[in-house]
């Protein structure tokens, strides 16, 4: 053989789309490096990463109280100055005392820990989950991960098994799901969400693109649900999730709850999964009681944003021992999640309670996180409102806001001429007027003869949202 060429390797990577981290991300780290060289070329000075959720490359800060805990556990030789912490550096007592429980059970953040996480950190989670749930957890069903994005790719491994595997994903979606399941030679199988009803989950429409695939020859084997959802930032009500599990304990289909937004919900309520499915199995043990499910949760999202330290977690309900056996030898395989990140999982699901000495600052920060992202949410979407031919929603939550655009035919046809799809060229000339990096409605998919954009809400103030609202106006005025 002789050298690797795009002809012959993984012809399944090859074919993998993951537009969030595209051509467009790529060409704005080209401008991000010009302009830091000193660049004076560019017709804009700053480069704003509204492509990806992406929380502290923007504005937010991390939370006091976790990085104070993780500098002593990169660092335990901080705690044979604890007056210095104390008196000197503003540290509480509450963050020494969770140091030394974290180390007496880590042991080196620098060593390997056991494959499916650290055994005290799985009980923290599992009382967070009976607390917010109601319902008690094992904490032997608990794995870490690098990420969610590390779940889902561990998940997605075990679930397909030949190129008629099927997996329902909501469209538009996260591209991680279908850029997984491509590099896995699987089938996606999509479900289109309803943006006329605020991107609502209707199971119509998820039974009619099952039945679809079925007769297809698919064998349809899990649904995906992204709630909150990305890019669309809509909450499942409970009556919705309700729905969806009779479904999957009608068809046996794995259930797949990627809820790594609960925590940025402005509209409606976070229902998890797991409770909803636990109250149905009280209800009708014998309907529900052998659904499987998969709920996994991140420190990426939310007012946390540690997306940097690659932390997360999934919970496995109604899974055969067997396959649990093989799901604990695939992560071993990959011998542990990131033990710092492990670490931040622990403090995000057992964070400083009231009466704590770190509380009142803890509840502040995220408090202010919380409120800085919905201020924004709506100032974004209240320039969108006034944008030509541009439609957007209420903010909902996660943090995206995923407008729909209508193009001149004249916009069309330059799209066209250049080898892109419409919304993809629209990205494309305001990353290059303005240095502002959207992702196009086609990376996530999108209903046919429709065009979006997805952007973050995270980059601060508005000077950025004015240079959008000016491209907007002289690019309809090009092509009109
Ligand atoms: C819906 C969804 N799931 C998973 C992820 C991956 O997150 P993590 O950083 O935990 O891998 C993201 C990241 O944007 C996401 O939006």
């Amino acid at each position: 053989m002789g050298r690797l060429t795009l002809g012959n390797i993984n012809p399944h990577v090859v074919e993998a789309k993951y537009a969030v981290r595209g051509e467009l991300a790529v060409k704005s780290e080209v401008y991000r490096a010009k302009l830091r060289k000193g660049d004076k070329d560019l017709p804009f000075k700053e480069v704003i990463s509204a492509n990806i959720g992406n929380p502290q490359q923007l504005d937010q800060k991390p939370i006091t109280f976790f990085r104070q805990v993780l500098s002593i556990l990169e660092n335990p030789k901080l705690l044979e100055h604890e007056d210095v912490l104390l008196s000197t550096l503003g540290y509480k007592t509450d963050v020494i005392a969770r140091a030394k429980w974290l180390l007496s059970h880590v042991g080196s953040v620098g060593a390997y820990s056991a494959s499916a996480g650290i055994p005290a950190i799985k009980e923290s989670i599992a009382k967070f989950l009976e607390e917010r749930d109601g319902f008690p957890a094992d904490p032997s069903h608990i794995y870490l991960s690098g990420g969610a994005s590390s779940g889902v790719n561990t998940l997605l491994h075990i679930l397909c098994a030949s190129p008629t595997s099927g997996i329902l994903i909501p469209i538009p979606q996260y591209p991680l799901y279908t850029a997984s399941l491509s590099v896995l030679n699987a089938t996606s199988v999509p479900y289109y969400l309803d943006e006329a009803s605020n991107w609502g989950t209707s199971l119509d429409t998820i039974k009619e693109a099952y039945n679809t695939a079925k007769d297809n020859g698919t064998d349809v084997r899990a649904i995906v649900i992204i709630n909150p959802g990305n890019p669309t930032g809509a909450s499942l009500s409970e009556a919705e999730i309700r729905s969806v599990l009779e479904f999957a304990a009608q068809e046996k289909l794995v259930v797949m709850a990627d809820e790594v937004y609960q925590t940025n919900v402005f509209v409606g309520k976070f229902h998890s999964f797991r409770q909803v499915l636990l109250r149905l199995q009280q209800e009708d043990p014998a309907k529900f009681g052998d659904v499987e499910l998969a709920s996994l949760h991140s420190i990426s999202k939310g007012m946390v944003g540690e997306c940097g330290h690659r932390g997360g977690y999934f919970e496995l309900l109604g899974f055969d021992k067997e396959v649990e056996e093989q799901i604990y030898k695939f992560v071993s395989i990959t011998l542990c999640a990131p033990v710092i990140g492990q670490c931040l999982v622990e403090l995000m699901v057992n964070p400083p309670r009231p009466g704590d000495p770190s509380h009142e600052l803890y509840e502040r920060e995220y408090g202010a996180i919380f409120r800085g992202l919905r201020e924004r949410a709506t100032a974004l979407y209240e320039a969108f409102k006034e944008m030509e031919g541009v439609e957007c929603g209420e903010p909902q939550g996660s943090m995206y806001l995923f407008p729909s655009i209508r193009l001149p035919a004249g916009a069309l046809e330059a799209a066209a001429r250049d080898g892109r799809s419409p919304d993809e060229f629209y990205c494309m000339r305001l990353l290059e007027a303005t240095g502002v990096c959207l992702v196009p409605g086609s990376g996530f998919g999108q209903k046919e003869g429709t065009l979006h954009f997805r952007t973050t809400f995270l980059a601060p103030g508005t000077e950025w949202v004015g240079r959008i609202k000016k491209f907007h106006k002289e690019f309809m005025d090009e092509f009109r």
